[in-house]
């Protein structure tokens, strides 16, 4: 409704605009004509950005015994099926304008909290879904493990830190392994942040992340974050970490 108030108004005010400017009466009555300069929703300047939700390339029970198949199942169809919606209920909501997600998180610090928590959720979901995989973990390879052997020594080093960050992560929230300039770097975000965002503390390519938010683990694990972030990394699809280089 706001768009469409919106719209009549543009059109409305560049009509008599025009008509003024060439002194005709015909371009008042020139709707269908002045149409075609403005932007409608649907074309590319007025489309809104729209999250999705990636479907799964596993099964729920695939991850087991290492994520448990009902944390799965109500974490991809409850929790991440939420944070999409919401945030693209906000957009609608509040005429946010950015066109990418990339714009979106670039100015996540001007965004509602709906809009920018559940827009952190909406992406940070689909990027940790499809770094799993059903089967043995084989670990990092070519440019990916050189550039974790120059960054933090060993890939076993790279581990530990990594899942120090996320066992050290206070409440909810994240660790990441990102990309800064050819060098990685480990963090974590609160929340649904992401170091995407234009306030991270760490900016960079994300490469990895691991969701340390309790419903990401606790049907099966309860307070043992630890052991969640321990049985994890066998389920981490390093190829597609390396395509994210
Ligand atoms: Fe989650």
């Amino acid at each position: 409704m706001e768009t469409n108030t919106r719209r009549d108004f543009i059109k409305t005010t560049l009509t008599a605009s025009l008509a003024v400017a060439i002194g005709s009466p015909v371009l008042l009555n020139g709707g269908a004509a002045l149409a075609a300069v403005i932007p409608t929703e649907g074309t590319t300047g007025f489309a809104p950005l729209k999250f999705t939700q990636k479907p799964l390339k596993y099964a729920f029970n695939a991850l087991e015994p290492n994520i448990d198949a009902l944390t799965m199942d109500i974490h991809y169809t409850k929790h991440h099926a939420a944070y999409v919606k919401n945030v693209n209920d906000a957009i609608a909501a509040e005429n946010i304008p950015y066109k990418t997600e990339a714009d979106f998180f670039n100015n996540a610090s001007k965004l509602s909290a709906k809009a920018r928590n559940n827009g952190g959720g909406a992406w940070n979901h689909n990027f940790f879904f499809e770094t799993l995989k059903a089967g043995a973990s084989t670990g990092p390879e070519g440019k990916l493990k050189d550039a974790i052997v120059k960054s933090f020594g060993s890939v076993d080093k790279f581990k530990e830190q990594f899942s120090a960050a996320a066992a050290s992560r206070f409440g909810s929230g994240w660790a990441w392994l990102v990309n800064d300039k050819g060098t990685l770097k480990i963090c974590s975000t609160a929340n649904q942040d992401n170091p995407l965002f234009d306030n991270a503390e760490v900016k960079g390519v994300p490469l990895l992340g691991l969701d340390v938010w309790e419903h990401a683990y606790y049907l099966k694990y309860q307070n043992k974050r630890a052991d969640y972030i321990a049985n994890w990394w066998n389920v981490v699809d390093w190829g597609v970490v390396s395509k994210r280089m």
